[in-house]
């Protein structure tokens, strides 16, 4: 019997309840299938960061750095000010192990309603692959007052480092201001994955970016873009603004095969491709370091208001489970969880109330558990 061990993080709100359901269902997927896998719990998350003052240490993420795979709930809690967690927590922990591409598929499974009119699931079928470490996520900025300032902005990855050392000098009362950056070897490697993936899928990448406004920065994306694009001429391209693509993905979804987009458009649209899908509680994501840890989760967040009610729906974290163990070499499992959720809902008897159902967070689990299980 093959064993794993994989790190769990459940984190905030409703995540401990979810990364129950998905836990199961990996575990009945490795009754059948011959695999154990030994969780390794971690407290990470608010109360976590209430009680002892830390986020995720560095000592923490070195040990987490010897797996390849780690399982996550949800960051987020209402006591602490926004972005503390998501900063300190999940976007640290996707730069320290350079996860680079977020890959989110855009599926709607058969039986899922969707808000687009006459679409069906063979027209909404795709890839979003975000790039997941650099563009306006780097996190460096900040404010100025009036008059004369200095400031020294650092990014420090493994890749490369970049130093920004500003004077400023302004009259308006008070500026505040973001440094978005794109590097050469981080486009280059997240655009040729994209490429790499539509090769044996349609074989068609659009890319998003806003090089008709921001164009030193999405100028030089299109351009790598464009590079990587004549190492691969069975593929055929397109190009969108990001204001467009939203249109696009309402409009004619069936169009997109893969879709490679810098970090923040990535994140926006993102949240439209799981409402196309059917919404947020089917939407997986995973953040991968294809030769290091990658780590997978639910792209919805952490629904305070739901936690300890068991009454979401654990199908977004059940297929980034599936994600999860395809990217130990678990296809076959994998698929036949992805399998099990389509069955769970072309059944229509057990279902969470988004889906217009009574049945609670661990009736889903448990069911998608026992038809992987093959029972
Ligand atoms: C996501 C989330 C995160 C992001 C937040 C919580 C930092 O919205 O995974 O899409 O912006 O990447
Ligand atoms: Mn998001």
């Amino acid at each position: 019997m093959t064993q794993y061990k994989v790190p769990v993080l459940p984190g905030d709100g409703i995540g401990p309840e979810i990364i129950t359901e998905g836990r199961k269902v990996i575990d009945a997927a490795g009754e059948r299938f011959g695999f154990d896998v030994e969780w390794i719990e971690y407290p990470q998350g608010a109360d976590h960061y209430l009680e002892t003052g830390e986020l995720i240490s560095e000592d923490t993420l070195k040990e987490l750095s010897g797996y390849s795979a780690i399982y996550l709930g949800s960051i987020g809690d209402p006591r602490i000010a926004t972005g503390v967690l998501e900063k300190g927590i999940l976007l640290t922990a996707r730069f320290y192990f350079d996860e680079y591409i977020n890959l989110r598929p855009i599926k709607l499974l058969e039986g899922v309603w969707t808000p687009l009119k006459d679409k069906t699931s063979k027209d909404i079928d795709f890839v979003v692959v975000r790039e997941n470490t650099e563009d306006f996520y780097i996190g460096i900025g900040g404010r100025a007052k009036k008059g004369e300032s200095k400031a020294l902005l650092e990014v420090k990855r493994a890749l490369y480092s970049a130093k920004f050392g500003l004077d400023i000098d302004t009259d308006s009362e008070e500026i505040g201001y973001q440094i978005g950056l794109i590097s050469k070897e981080g486009t280059k490697r997240v655009i040729e994955y994209a490429f790499d993936l539509s090769e044996n899928r349609k074989k068609h990448v659009s890319s998003v970016d806003k090089a008709n406004v921001l164009s030193d920065i999405y100028g030089f994306w299109r351009e790598e873009f464009n590079a990587v694009a004549e190492k691969h001429p069975g593929v055929t391209t397109d190009f969108s603004f990001v204001d467009a693509i939203t249109m696009w993905f309402v409009k004619n979804p069936e169009w997109f095969d893969v879709v490679v987009t810098p970090n923040m458009f990535g994140d926006i649209i993102t949240d439209l491709g799981a409402m196309i899908q059917g919404g947020l509680g089917l939407a997986p994501g995973g953040n991968i370091n294809p030769k290091g840890t990658s780590m997978f989760e639910p792209i919805h967040g952490s629904a305070p208001k739901y936690k300890g009610q068991n009454k979401v729906n654990p199908i977004a974290t059940i297929w980034a489970g599936a994600m999860l163990i395809e990217q130990l070499g678990e296809k076959e499992a994998a698929d036949a969880i992805v399998n099990a959720i389509q069955k769970n809902i072309l059944d229509g008897k057990v279902k969470t109330f988004d889906m217009g159902g009574k049945n609670t967070t661990s009736d889903l689990g448990n069911d998608i558990a026992r038809i992987v299980k093959g029972e």
